[in-house]
């Protein structure tokens, strides 16, 4: 769980905002409820001096990576930082490409606790092998780095190498990418970037190749960046809670509304998403646009969403037989958005949930 740059400020990144962020990171509770990571994804880089080291943008980042670095480890906080597997980054600033030992070395020194590495101007490289070098000069550090694969998945058979990372990333990172970027809209597709569901769809498929310490990734949260209305922001917040996704806020922390922060701060639905059990949900039932989703959990429990796709409110009932729950077992209820306890029921468990929205559950003995 963390934040990072790229969703709301792009390339307009300095370090005043990510000290600012760090700040709101404590101040709004967020690292209370588990948000831990501050990445800065790209163009902080300027250009390699004539020993190959790469050096931060002299006026966005004047105090330098390794200061930063050590103000978000002051708030009790990790920092993250951002690279591409090609000559240059997406944003075309330098990338790691035959300096991968000298950057991990340098990350480490900076106190670098999280790489996202991106996959822009990679030629013909191998994407398994590409990763698979700088997670090697990573660990050959030392230090304990998070590695985010951000080879954009099922976006990328256009490109020469077909192989796809949840068939390697476990083995090589944390985290990899199921597709291209999302935008913040309920759905549709803008340039290459994909619309929340269909994302979700898309890596809903993958559940089964999620487990501890490595996880599929369905870009970051998009709530409070204003695309999309508040229901449907706790949509994404559920869902992504529901496939295990990592959450990783992509607004500006510093500024949000209080209908933000309640979403990013639902105590009940970060405990799902972070659920020691560490598998995956997916969607168990669809009935044209009403669906119900589910995860199983530590406990023994589960977690359930309804779903609604429509334009109009709706019943949507959960069988307990389409959970794993004999039809008999009288459950304990709770809704996680109202906060409270909705006593036992059996059998099954209906709601009427608004378009576009959600109500997540979880259910135990
Ligand atoms: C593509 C990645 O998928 C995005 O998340 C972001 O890192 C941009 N590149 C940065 O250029």
């Amino acid at each position: 769980m963390g934040w990072n740059s790229w969703n709301r400020f792009g390339c307009h990144i300095d370090e005043k905002t990510v000290r600012a962020v760090a700040d709101a990171m404590v101040a709004s509770g967020m690292r209370d409820a588990g948000y831990q990571y501050v990445v800065i994804d790209d163009c902080w880089q300027d250009k390699r001096d004539t020993d190959g080291n790469m050096m931060p943008d002299p006026a966005k980042f004047p105090s330098g990576i390794k200061a930063l670095a050590d103000y978000v480890h002051s708030k009790g906080l990790k920092f993250g930082i951002y690279s591409d597997a090609g000559s240059m980054t997406c944003g075309r600033r330098p990338g790691s490409q035959g300096h991968e030992y000298q950057d991990a070395v340098a990350y480490a020194r900076w106190g670098v606790d999280y790489l996202k590495y991106d996959w822009c101007f990679t030629g013909t490289r191998n994407s398994e092998e590409a990763y698979a070098l700088m997670a090697d000069a990573l660990r050959s550090t030392g230090r304990d780095i998070v590695f985010s694969i951000c080879d954009w998945g099922i976006s990328r058979p256009t490109m020469v190498d077909k192989s796809m990372p949840w068939e390697w990333g476990a083995k090589i990172g944390n985290l990899w990418r199921t597709t291209e970027d999302i935008y913040d809209a309920w759905a549709g597709r803008k340039g290459t970037s994909l619309g929340m569901v269909n994302i979700l769809d898309l890596t809903e498929s993958l559940y089964a190749y999620a487990g501890p310490g490595h996880w599929n990734d369905p870009d970051m949260l998009e709530i409070g960046n204003g695309g999309m209305s508040d229901v449907e922001y706790r949509a994404q917040f559920s869902l992504w809670a529901m496939i295990a996704a990592p959450l990783i806020a992509g607004n500006d922390i510093a500024h949000m509304s209080d209908a933000t922060r309640a979403i990013l701060l639902n105590r009940d639905v970060i405990a799902v998403d972070q659920d020691n059990l560490g598998r995956a949900g997916h969607r168990v039932r669809k009935n044209g646009d009403l669906e119900v989703w589910a995860r199983p959990l530590a406990d023994g429990g589960r977690a359930v969403v309804l779903f609604n796709r429509g334009e109009h409110p709706a019943d949507i009932t959960a069988d307990w037989t389409d959970l794993g729950f004999p039809a008999t077992a009288a459950l304990k209820v709770r809704d996680l958005w109202a906060n409270k306890s909705l006593g036992r029921a059996s059998g099954h468990f209906t709601a009427n949930v608004a378009p576009h929205g959600v109500v997540m559950v979880r259910l135990g003995m």
